[in-house]
Formats: C-alpha cells, structure tokens, sequence
C-alpha cells in the first residue's frame, strides 16, 4: 500500500485554524502556533515537545470521534491515517515512506534493530559515554546473546565524538550503536563519516535520532544507517508513544518483534482476515507496532509533522541556532560555559560554575524558566516558538539566582 503522501499543508483557513504557509510564516508567527503563557520560557523541547494547537485540536477531534465511531470511516481511521504520518516522517529522514515503521518508543526500534543484526563472538558493539539508557540496554543484552563486547568510548580533551568513533571503528567493530549528538553534552557527531567508516569493516550502524530529527538535517542516503529511529515527543512536537523507525530496505524482509494482524499483506479487506497469510504488507510495515493505527494519536501526530514540514528543518534549525546563540551570550557573563567546541547547533548543554546551585534548574523553574539539569549540565534546549522574550527572562532569571 502506498500513502498519499505528507499532505499539503491546507491554505486559507481563517481564525484560530489559521495555517500560514511556509511562505508566509515567521519566526514571529510561530510561537502563535502553540498555547505558550507569555510568562514561560519554555527551553525544555529535548525533554518534552510542547503540541502546537493544531495537534491538540486534532486529537480533541480524534478522541471526540471515539465516541461516535461510525463518524470516521473503517479505511481512514485504521489505514490512511498512519500512511499520511509515516509519509510526513518519512521527509524527515530523506527516505521513501515505505521504508518507515511506526513504533512506540526509540527502545522499540533498537529492539527491531537488535533481533535483526547478529553479531560473531568476540565482535565488538560501540556506544558514547553518557549515551541514552535505551540506546545501551538494547547493546548489554544483545551482547550477551550474541557473545560480542560492548565497549563505551570517552573522548579525550579536546577530541571530537566524530574522531573518537573513527579511532576506535576497527575489524573487530560489528556494530555502532550512537545518535547525531551526545545526549549529555551535545556535542555532534559526523554520521556520514561514521557510516562510511563502519560500512568499510562490514560493521552495521544503528541510530537513535530522538534528540535530532527536524531540527538538524539528516539524509539516509548520506548516512546510509541499517536502522535509525527517533521519538516523536521531543523535537518532532508530537504525542508521547509515537514515533518513526527508517529500516534500510536490505533488512525490510526481516522479522518484526510481534505478529500483528493489520501487518499482513491483504489486511484492507476485513472479511479476509482468517484467511491467513504469510506475506506482509511492503516495505517496512511489517515493523509497524500493534495497533498501529492508533486513531487517537495518528492525527494529532500528523499535525506536529505538518507544522514542522511547513516550517522546513532548515530554517527550524537555523531560528534555533540563533535563539542558543543568544542564550550563550546571557548566559557567559554568569559563569555559564558553551565549552563544546563541536556542539549541535540546535542542543544546548552549559558547562556549570563550580558554585553554581545544586538545585539551579528548579530556581529557574520559580522564574518561569523551564530548563534540564543533565548530569553535570545544564540543558537549555529551545525550539521554533523561542523568543526575545524567553531570551530576556533567562537572562533575568541567572541574574536573580547566580549574581
Ligand atoms: C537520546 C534519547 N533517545 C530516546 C529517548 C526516549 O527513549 P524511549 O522512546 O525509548 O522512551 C530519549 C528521552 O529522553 C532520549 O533523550
């Protein structure tokens, strides 16, 4: 089955529905897309993605028509929906919509990644220091089964996590397992020479794009990873429980971790279903999660993606690159440090003074600055809806706290 596409985003609407083309929108128009007290600073997309109100409408909608399940039609509900969603993640990846699956949680994907990878004994399984606990239990337990070593790489001073990989990438590497930045200290990671590296030892290359996905350019066709998912509640302004998994088409007849109905080839035809099959639907929809279609978060899920393609990652990453740029500027004269010199643009993670508060995160938060304390860290992570004003409030806020 093919999906009709990421749909064009609708024009002309008035009032509260209003959808400003790409064109036509600003920077200032995009915080009116999302119910932001003008109090708030809201720098925590890397932990949760606030909805923008056309997501929340829509899945006001959805759950208003699960009262009334004979107002969406049987194909709609169970089979464009999702298709309309997995087209929309799909240009995030640079990837046909066939060769996405849609999952639950980043954990979800690795877990398909992992029954479908073997590795020899004695192999090796590389991951970051500080990486996400998802993308490491995945590794722990699949090099258990598998007899491979999992080894977690530090960098040293002054190294990047670029060079670091390529250093330890060797003939023993059977896989590496990483994400485009370092969850902890942000700093980013070159996945096309990663990729190329690990492709010339025969090696496979799974990534946990949570932190990066649209808002920081990435192409499977530079990058070629065998699987790569991410989240949709961070950055991709989604639901929580909804996210996208790219499955490289040379893994697209593997097997998936459960045996769900609509998974089958034929599964359209409801009258059908008990004459069992062994054929799936195409490409990667064999990977798709139980109950899949999930009639209340797919629209509101599709909405998130169509705000963010209206917007385009390009100039979603450079407005948020600017915003940090600023941050880093209020936050120097405090003892704040941007001391990662190959720092994603849009993931912001500040060295902290050595008296700085324990507690530094939830003074801010008193200040209606909403930010993440992560390890020694401070993560300060805003998204298209930043603005003067969140920039103003955070430097007002570290004066009252830090000065
Ligand atoms: C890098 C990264 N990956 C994944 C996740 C979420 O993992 P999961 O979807 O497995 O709950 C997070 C959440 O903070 C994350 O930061």
């Amino acid at each position: 089955m093919t999906g009709s596409g990421c749909p064009e985003p609708r024009r002309g609407l008035t009032g509260s529905q209003h959808r400003p083309t790409a064109e036509a929108m600003s920077t200032s128009s995009w915080r009116g897309l999302f119910d932001l007290p003008r109090d708030i600073a809201y720098f925590n997309a890397a932990q949760i993605g606030p909805m923008p109100r056309r997501g929340v409408e829509a899945g006001k909608a959805a759950f208003e028509a699960k009262a009334r399940p004979w107002t969406r039609s049987v194909p709609d509900n169970f089979f464009q929906g999702p298709e309309d969603v997995r087209s929309c993640a799909a240009h995030l990846f640079h990837a046909d919509a066939d060769a996405i699956a849609l999952v639950p949680a980043a954990s979800y994907g690795l877990a398909v990644a992992a029954r479908n990878l073997k590795l020899e004994a004695g192999q090796d399984i590389l991951v970051l220091a500080d990486q996400f606990p998802s993308n490491v239990y995945t590794w722990r337990t699949m090099a258990e089964r598998d007899g491979a070593n999992l080894r977690t790489l530090s960098r040293d001073q002054g190294q990047s996590w670029t060079e670091t990989l390529l250093t330890a990438i060797g003939p023993k590497t059977g896989l590496v397992a990483c994400g485009a930045l370092n969850w902890i200290d942000g700093g980013r990671i070159d996945l096309a020479s990663v990729g190329e590296a690990v492709r010339a030892v025969g090696g496979a290359l799974v990534l946990d794009l949570t932190q990066s996905l649209g808002v920081m350019d990435f192409d499977v066709r530079d990058v070629q990873p065998d699987f790569a998912v991410a989240a949709g509640y961070k950055w991709l302004l989604g639901p929580y429980t909804l996210g996208y998994l790219y499955v490289a088409p040379r893994h697209q007849d593997r097997q998936p971790l459960e045996e769900n109905w609509i998974n089958r080839a034929g599964s359209e035809d409801f009258s059908q279903l008990i004459n069992y099959r062994d054929d799936y639907q195409t490409g990667a929809r064999r990977f798709d999660m139980g109950e899949r279609s999930n009639h209340q978060l797919v629209p509101a899920a599709l909405e998130s993606l169509n705000v963010l393609e209206e917007i385009g990652v390009h100039e979603a990453s450079n407005h948020i690159a600017g915003i940090n740029q600023a941050l880093i500027e209020a936050a120097a004269p405090f003892g704040l440090r941007a001391d990662i010199p190959d720092r994603a643009p849009h993931y912001l993670s500040l060295g902290l003074p050595s008296d700085a508060p324990a507690d530094l995160a939830q003074q801010l938060d008193q200040r209606g600055v909403k930010v993440s304390q992560r390890g020694p860290r401070l993560r300060v992570s805003p998204h298209i809806y930043s603005d003067d004003q969140d920039i103003a409030r955070f430097a007002d806020a570290l004066k009252a706290v830090l000065s």
